[in-house]
């Protein structure tokens, strides 16, 4: 695939606005892409949404690097294909929003791919009901990193409306049998609603973490993200 142009990206809002971004999200449901020339102005935008969290892995601004990690065998820390996931479905309360900065892109692969919940929804209501009754079960999984601990719902609905995704596949996550007998046609719905983008350096995307799946593509070069989850 080759390398979107700003025009290609979805909800593109041209440079990132130090003030008023909080309203753009909400007009944009939850996902918007944009333009933004270092980490500190990407800085400043996320510290005007919310309060910046500190992660294990990021400097002291609470930047993280996303990039092949000597050592590491974290899958977003590797070349390879990152499934679909939300950031820290373990945590008691995960990060609102996530921004993901493109400091390097890649020489080939390493896309952005992106599910809404809703989408998501709406494609296993109408294909398998079961398997959506699985997910949005309060049972649905169990998410574990360190002490943090988690039982719930993989999509969590009130009033009809997705208020809260978790997931993750890899050693720390654990699946009830509902959802391990269903797991294909949840995987087939996700298919179905992503939506793929390429990002060049100097953009970046913006999304609600409690109602968009993430993931990326395998890559090759040396492609840098940087990170910032607001609480
Ligand atoms: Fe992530």
């Amino acid at each position: 695939m080759s390398k979107s142009s700003a025009v290609q990206l979805p909800h593109f809002i041209g440079d990132i606005p130090d003030v008023g971004l909080e309203d753009r999200i909400n007009d944009s449901d939850g996902l918007l892409t944009f333009a933004c020339p270092d980490e500190e102005a990407l800085l400043k935008a996320a510290r005007g949404v919310g309060e910046v969290m500190i992660h294990p892995h990021g400097d002291a601004r609470g930047v993280t690097p996303i990039r092949l990690t000597e050592g590491r065998v974290d899958v977003g820390l590797t070349t390879g294909d990152l499934l679909a996931h939300t950031d820290r479905p373990a945590t008691k309360v995960p990060p609102r929003y996530l921004f993901l900065w493109c400091k390097q892109a890649s020489d080939q692969g390493g896309e952005t791919v992106l599910y809404r919940g809703r989408d998501v929804v709406r494609h296993l209501a109408e294909h398998d009901p079961a398997a959506l009754r699985a997910v949005t079960s309060s049972q649905a999984a169990i998410f574990r990193t360190g002490t943090d601990e988690h039982v719930g719902p993989i999509i969590q609905i009130e009033d009809g409306e997705v208020v809260g995704l978790r997931l993750r596949f890899d050693h720390l996550v654990y699946f009830s049998w509902d959802v391990t007998r269903t797991m294909p046609a949840f995987q087939a719905a996700l298919r179905s609603v992503e939506r793929r983008f390429a990002l060049q350096a100097g953009q970046g995307y913006l999304l609600d973490n409690r109602i968009w799946f993430h993931s990326r593509t395998a890559y090759t070069g040396d492609r840098e993200m940087s990170r910032i989850m607001v609480a």
